[in-house]
């Protein structure tokens, strides 16, 4: 049930988004896929808000989620069609889209591959503060396992995203980690991200610092730091 809680963090989350995608003229761009957007219309609203009126892809491993979250968006009564893939982005999807976007999701993508290679159920995790940690440990010292994650990403951002359009990447520490003082993990995290980063801008993709800054200099508060945000450029 989307309350006035749910409502007030996505909002807070959502004006950061506001300010980029009007950087972007978001309105010219026909397709957007979002990445494991759970529930919340973080990304949506603001598109909403600007009046976007193509389409939106929405994939995430578990369609009730993407249900919920469409549930959630109808209150703001969007003009795009809204396609929802119940899918495992780290396995083979098709999907081609102008914008791809993903807010803060690489260390919950890391947690479920590693609870699906180990057959744990990873909602108990959420649960349990002491299981959480120790499995984070565990993972930490999985280099390969790591390697593998940005590899598969890596081919996955590169077949999605159509030629001259962007990614848009934001990693920022979250609450739980904040919670449980993982600093460890948040550094893991952004280590993860500047190595596909630099494999991105090894290839077809040059980084567009501007539109950052030109929406940070129009942001009086904003969610997560210019810095925790990636903004690739696909080349022809
Ligand atoms: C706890 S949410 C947080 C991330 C969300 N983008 C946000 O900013 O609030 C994590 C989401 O990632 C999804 N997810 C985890 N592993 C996934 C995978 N391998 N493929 C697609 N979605 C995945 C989960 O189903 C969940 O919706």
């Amino acid at each position: 049930m989307f309350n006035r809680f749910h409502y007030d963090y996505c909002q807070r989350i959502a004006e950061t988004w506001y300010a980029i995608f009007q950087e972007l003229d978001i309105n010219q761009y026909k397709t957007i896929c979002e990445l494991s957007p759970w529930w919340a219309p973080k990304v949506e609203i603001p598109l909403t808000q600007l009046g976007y009126a193509w389409k939106v892809i929405l994939l995430d491993k578990q369609q009730s989620f993407l249900d919920e979250l469409e549930e959630n968006l109808s209150v703001f009564q969007p003009d795009f069609e809204i396609v929802k893939k119940g899918e495992n982005i780290l396995e083979s999807i098709d999907i081609r889209a102008d914008i791809l976007i993903w807010n803060h999701i690489i260390d919950d993508l890391i947690l479920d591959y590693y609870c699906e290679l180990e057959k744990i159920d990873v909602n108990d995790l959420y649960n349990d503060g002491n299981k959480f940690v120790s499995i984070r440990d565990s993972i930490q010292d999985d280099l390969s396992l790591i390697e593998d994650i940005a590899d598969n990403l890596v081919d996955k951002f590169d077949s999605i995203i159509n030629e001259e359009w962007y990614l848009l990447l934001a990693q920022y520490p979250g609450e739980t980690e904040k919670n449980f003082g993982l600093d460890i993990s948040i550094k893991m995290c952004k280590e993860i991200v500047e190595n596909i980063k630099n494999r991105l801008l090894d290839s077809w993709f040059v980084e567009d610092k501007e539109i950052k800054k030109r929406a940070y200099e129009k942001l009086k508060t904003y969610f997560f730091e210019s810095d925790d945000l990636l903004v690739l450029k696909k080349q022809a």
